[in-house]
């Protein structure tokens, strides 16, 4: 087979499947949506593989997708079209691509079969998609009224991967001048004026979009999983160390002392605990894995940045902060006449309300790396709720 790349887009919402992660890192037949395709694309040799997904899954869709060869992910857009065109764009910066067979992460069965016949269709066509005969009759109709019957010849369901001349399809999405969405990349081929091949698609290759096109045994595990996960805990734990010369910021609170904690950020202690405690509770990896302190753009940063975002994951998840609680862990400075204040910036920053934050202080009676000042220790635990 020609040598060839595929991008999978696993960027939408999954609405209509509705479920507490997009349907793309549901389980499906026991494994993850996204995983079945990406992994019979390699099987084929598709190389390099770009699966798009939203920015803020990215800890599921590697998890997802562990322990498979190479895959880039790159973020995908507001729209599958935008996704579409996001993987493209990594792939022309990559360079080198000739073919390109593009695919929805929500039809995981995809035969071997399929992938041969569209990549040796490119051979005679820029564009090659997999089709099916229309068997139901077809009508027109308006307002719930039959209207008049439309003869079923020559039309065909769609189904993907859309295979492509990777050149022509990256000009034709770049080129795409309507506002509406494309409703598939041969449509966007197609304006472009790129002849497109109609080669045998297949049953398997059906769209998962509703709950009920889970298999009712994932469905089980699905609802048993959701159940459980009604009520979660995460915990987290972080020390700094005190140096001259630094400000000292805790739980995004500014106070007046003679060191301050060094780290790469603000080196908010208070924070980076609370944000592991949230990350945690939702099993999304830790602060390091979100905002690697090699990152540059981490430098110095605020350390709400961090916080936000941890809380913007737990409610993408579908789950709302139930508590946090915080315990700082130091001689000096005291902590007391700051709590009010802590709290209530804790709770702005997660939106959510003063009496669902706690900040508590101890010291560890002057033994120990923070009873000796070298350093300020916190530790968190938080609670989310299915939304
Ligand atoms: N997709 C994408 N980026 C988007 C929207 C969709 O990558 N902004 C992907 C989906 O992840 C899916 C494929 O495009 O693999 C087909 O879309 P669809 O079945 O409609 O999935 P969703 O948009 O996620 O589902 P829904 O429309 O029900 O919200
Ligand atoms: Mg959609």
């Amino acid at each position: 087979m020609a040598p060839f790349a595929a991008v999978v887009v696993a960027a939408g919402k999954g609405l209509r499947a509705g479920g507490c992660v997009p349907k793309q890192f549901a389980l499906w037949r026991g494994t993850p949506l996204v995983r079945h395709s990406v992994e019979r694309l390699l099987d084929a040799g598709a190389a390099p593989l770009v699966v798009a997904i939203p920015d803020d899954w990215r800890a599921e869709a590697e998890a997802a997708l562990a322990g498979l060869g190479p895959v880039v992910l790159v973020p995908g857009g507001a729209t599958r079209q935008a996704s579409v065109r996001a993987a493209l764009e990594w792939l022309d910066r990559r360079g080198g691509i000739e073919r390109v067979l593009i695919h929805d992460a929500a039809r995981p069965d995809l035969p071997g079969e399929v992938i041969a016949a569209l990549v040796a269709a490119l051979d005679g066509a820029p564009g090659a998609i997999p089709v099916l005969p229309v068997v139901d009759s077809v009508v027109r109709g308006d307002g719930g009224l039959r209207q008049a019957a439309e003869s079923r010849d020559g039309l065909y369901r769609v189904q993907t991967p859309q295979a492509f001349r990777f050149a022509p399809i990256l000009a034709a999405h770049r080129g795409w001048r309507d506002a509406a969405e494309a409703g598939d990349d041969a449509t966007v081929g197609d304006a472009a004026g790129l002849a497109i091949a109609l080669v045998s698609g297949d049953e398997r290759l059906r769209k998962v979009t509703f709950a009920e096109d889970f298999d009712s045994a994932d469905r089980d595990s699905h609802d048993d999983r959701t159940t459980a996960m009604m009520t979660r805990t995460g915990a987290g734990f972080d020390v700094h160390r005190l140096v001259e010369g630094e400000d000292l910021w805790l739980c995004g609170v500014k106070i007046d002392h003679p060191r301050g904690l060094s780290g790469h950020s603000d080196a908010d202690v208070a924070i980076h605990a609370l944000v592991d405690a949230l990350l945690g509770a939702i099993a999304a990896g830790d602060i390091g894995d979100h905002f690697p302190p090699s990152d540059p753009q981490w430098k110095g940063a605020a350390s709400d940045r961090f916080l936000a975002h941890a809380a913007a994951l737990v409610r993408a998840r579908g789950f709302a902060v139930g508590n946090v609680d915080v315990t700082i862990i130091c001689e000096a400075p005291k902590i007391g006449p700051h709590k009010a204040a802590m709290r209530e910036r804790l709770a702005a920053i997660l939106d959510i309300a003063v009496d669902q934050v706690s900040v508590k202080a101890t010291t560890t009676e002057r033994l120990g790396l923070t009873g000796r000042g070298e350093g300020i220790a916190a530790q968190a635990i938080a609670t989310v709720f299915g939304a």
